[in-house]
């Protein structure tokens, strides 16, 4: 029997991948801190878990044992982390760091977590220019691209088979950050409207769990040293996710598209940018991957889950709370219904 060893294998793209190897037959164990983080539709696939710290590099060697199929990577952050998975690799017979787009650079420097959007030309090829390797130390916005740089460098620099996946904005069962709960939220809230910044026209690539782990499976299959992009085949506008999303929970509410320049604190959304960014994915499909869906199809469970969790015993476990620092400026309900009041005639007439 095949077997594949997923470090933090309890997040949103690790379970996926795990699931997905389960269900094809494979032995899948996966590790994480936290045994309670462990899924129990996992468990219910057979799936095996092991407590380890990712900064434990005896234990992870005691974990790994006498060799393995496949060795994914989903908590490699640094050029340090990626020196322990590089002697980890020696004893797996295909290698894959989670990597991100995050790493990407426009000719003046700007990159996803820039104060100033990156403004791209067309689709990322994995040729295209990324950050300076950053330092160890460094866990501002700026340093997580970087130091996935240098992750990627001493991983490709090591001359093993190993395959280096840069997705986009993730979604799936179990996201931590699942960008669509400002959709699915107001859904729930029941309510009347949606703004939307930049007249909805906002596009960054998505990336389902789902295809990243199709993809793996075809690394798995075809060890190799590359660096492969991993995006869902269709890029939607966030108006356009607007639209699937009431659309599949059957709620109706007015669209109000905004010049952001007029009302630069309404309407924002995960996926705002005055440039498209999106990964050129033909690297992956030339190698064989075959997507699971695309983001219309795939997007659907997760939002099921939102949805269920949210009617659930304990939300708050699981799902963004008002006080998260990343979803809280997508929430500002009040100065909304300020806007709702000053153009409520318009807004019926939608
Ligand atoms: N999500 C995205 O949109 C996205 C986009 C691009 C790239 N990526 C990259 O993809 C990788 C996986 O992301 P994800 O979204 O799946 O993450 P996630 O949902 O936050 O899951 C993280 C996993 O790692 C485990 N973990 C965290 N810290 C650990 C530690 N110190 N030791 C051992 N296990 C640890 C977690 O379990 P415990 O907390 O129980 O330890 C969990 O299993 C990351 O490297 C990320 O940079 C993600």
């Amino acid at each position: 029997m095949t077997r594949a060893l997923i470090l933090g294998g309890t997040g949103v793209i690790g379970r996926a991948i795990a699931l997905h190897l389960a269900t094809a037959g494979w032995h899948v164990r996966v590790t994480g801190r936290n045994p309670g983080n462990m899924p129990s539709e996992l468990i219910a696939a057979g799936v095996r878990f092991v407590a380890v710290d990712r900064c434990d590099r005896r234990r992870l060697h005691a974990v790994l044992g006498s060799g393995l199929d496949l060795l994914v990577d989903c908590v490699c952050y640094t050029g340090g982390d990626a020196h322990v998975l590089v002697e980890l690799a020696h004893h797996a017979t295909s290698t894959v760091l989670m990597s991100s787009k995050a790493v990407y650079v426009d000719a003046e420097g700007n990159h996803a977590n820039s104060e100033i959007k990156p403004r791209f030309d067309g689709p990322l090829h994995e040729s295209a220019s990324v950050m300076p390797p950053g330092d160890l130390d460094d866990n501002s916005r700026e340093g997580y691209g970087a130091n996935k740089v240098a992750a990627e460098n001493v991983a490709l620099d090591s001359g093993l088979r190993i395959s280096v996946l840069r997705p986009s904005l993730v979604h799936g069962i179990g996201a931590r950050r699942p960008r669509e709960w400002v959709f699915v939220k107001r859904v729930l809230d029941r309510r009347p409207a949606v703004l939307l910044a930049n007249r909805g026209a906002g596009v960054i690539h998505t990336t389902a769990a789902a295809n990243i782990a199709a993809l793996v499976e075809t690394v798995a299959r075809r060890p190799g040293a590359r660096i492969l992009n991993i995006a869902d085949p269709d890029y939607p506008t966030a108006a356009e996710i607007s639209r699937m999303i009431t659309h599949h929970l059957g709620y109706r509410w007015a669209e109000v598209p905004l010049q952001t320049a007029e009302h630069p604190t309404l309407g924002a959304t995960p996926w705002d940018t005055p440039d498209p960014v999106t990964l050129d994915t033909g690297a992956a499909v030339a190698l064989g991957y075959q997507p699971a869906g695309n983001y219309a199809d795939t997007v659907r469970a997760q939002n099921d889950w939102l949805v269920s969790t949210a009617r659930s015993d304990d939300p708050a476990q699981l799902l963004p709370q008002p006080d998260d620092r990343y979803f809280s400026r997508f929430f500002n309900y009040p100065e909304e219904d300020r806007y709702f009041a000053q153009h409520l005639r318009a807004l019926s007439q939608l």
